[in-house]
């Protein structure tokens, strides 16, 4: 410190010369004010809202939550609703179950890991075993129970435990991922569809416990699920035989039809589904619930209008469309549950049924009045 003010004390000329050359290059001392925004910067951000703004007139999915929820978005909610909220928007292009179950593998990626080949000695492979390429039935039953003790997969052995996922994912998730480890790294095996789970889930309600080898090895290895009706007929092709629909009590999940009844149409019929007279009519007694399967559909997706004579007592007031609202699954459920419990045990009706209708009836605007459901088929 001494030693340096010594220095500038004696500074000598060309010591001077120095600081000046330091002075010179520092900085100008900050100004007070505004000062107007550089152009480049205003046209930058210019840029970047335009971008924005285009991107979400694009992408807003008509603020609908549908749209992130993989199990029921489409292409269509997706890009978005000129058509109008009309049930014409209701467009049936689905993601296939393959491409759902990439996004549900990764429950199963850190164990048989992204390649599917597993970790040597801890987790199994997924590519090319039997377990996965095999039976239907034993991949389901694996899904739904999970699988513990020694096992030899691919000539090596394994003793691990493979959590149960019923609890954890829906059946659809299930089929959805059961069916992209029997179609990705090089398996070629038919998809499973979200029919064949929940036959099989419910045969198997009693059993709790994971499976050992044994059990699996048990069912043969051609072994398929019985008393599926398949809900989608689509790119598996499965449904080309022309006898559909027939022993679908199996499958139509009437608990699930029971939650929608009591969701959406609990607030007009009652829970007894003895309806709110002069307002509301019965669902109990009604030929509209317990005839014509087509013709209840077609209530359900675009509403009933005008005055109308049910259980001999005459109504005259406007039933919603729910046909925008709910999906060819749901209307399955709830018409399923409302012939069930209020139709004197009228068979279910299955989605395929429901898309028959949607295709049919699905572009009308207004609801129907009781001649045109008087005009259709007992
Ligand atoms: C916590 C780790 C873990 C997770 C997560 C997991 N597994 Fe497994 N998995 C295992 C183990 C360990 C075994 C072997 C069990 C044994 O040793 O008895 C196995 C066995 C299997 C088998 C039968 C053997 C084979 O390799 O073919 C299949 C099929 C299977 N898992 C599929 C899946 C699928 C599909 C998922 C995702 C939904 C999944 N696993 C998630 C650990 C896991
Ligand atoms: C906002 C009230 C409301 C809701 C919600 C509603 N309905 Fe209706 N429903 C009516 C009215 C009102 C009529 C009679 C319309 C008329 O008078 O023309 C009717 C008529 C019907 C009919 C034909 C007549 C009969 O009683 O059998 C059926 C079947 C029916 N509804 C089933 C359903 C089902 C199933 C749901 C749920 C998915 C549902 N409705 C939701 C009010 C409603």
């Amino acid at each position: 410190m001494s030693n340096h003010s010594h220095h500038n004390q004696s500074s000598d000329s060309h010591d001077s010369l120095k600081v000046t050359a330091a002075a010179k290059r520092e900085l100008s001392d900050p100004i007070e004010g505004n000062q107007v925004l550089p152009p480049w910067l205003l046209l930058v951000f210019a840029a970047i809202i335009c971008f924005a703004g285009v991107y979400f007139g694009i992408y807003h999915g008509g603020f609908d939550g549908a749209v992130f929820n993989e199990s029921e978005s489409t292409p269509a909610l997706l890009s978005s609703k000129k058509a109008g909220a009309g049930a014409a928007a209701q467009v049936s292009v689905e993601l296939s179950l393959v491409e759902q179950g990439k996004a549900i593998y990764s429950n199963c990626q850190p164990c048989h890991q992204a390649s599917g080949l597993g970790i040597a000695g801890q987790f199994p492979p997924l590519v090319g075993t039997d377990y996965v390429v095999g039976s239907e039935k034993r991949l389901v039953s694996i899904l739904l129970k999970g699988l513990g003790g020694p096992i030899s997969v691919g000539g090596a052995a394994y003793n691990g435990a493979m959590p149960a996922w019923e609890k954890a994912l829906s059946d659809r998730k299930i089929a959805a991922v059961a069916s992209y480890v029997r179609a990705t790294w090089g398996n070629t095996a038919p998809e499973i569809t979200e029919a064949k789970v929940a036959a099989l889930k419910k045969q198997l309600a009693d059993r709790s416990a994971p499976w050992t080898e044994a059990e699996i090895l048990a069912i043969p290895a051609d072994a398929v699920i019985e008393g599926a009706v398949d809900a989608a007929p689509s790119a598996s092709g499965a449904s080309a035989a022309g006898a559909p629909a027939k022993a679908a009590s199996a499958t139509v999940d009437l608990d699930a039809g029971k939650a929608q009844y009591m969701a959406i149409c609990v607030a007009c019929h009652q829970p007894t589904g003895l309806g709110l007279f002069p307002v509301f009519p019965p669902l109990v007694n009604s030929e509209y619930v317990k005839d014509n399967p087509e013709r209840l559909v077609a209530i359900i997706l675009s509403g009933v209008m005008g005055p109308i004579t049910v259980d001999g007592k005459l109504y005259n007031n406007l039933m919603p469309p729910q046909g925008a609202v709910l999906t060819d699954n749901k209307i399955s459920q709830v018409a399923s549950y409302v012939r069930s419990a209020f139709g004197g045990g009228a068979g279910p009706i299955t989605p395929e049924q429901v898309a028959e209708a949607r295709k049919k009836y699905g572009s009308r605007a207004t609801g129907w009045t009781e001649a045109e459901l008087k005009a259709f088929p007992e």
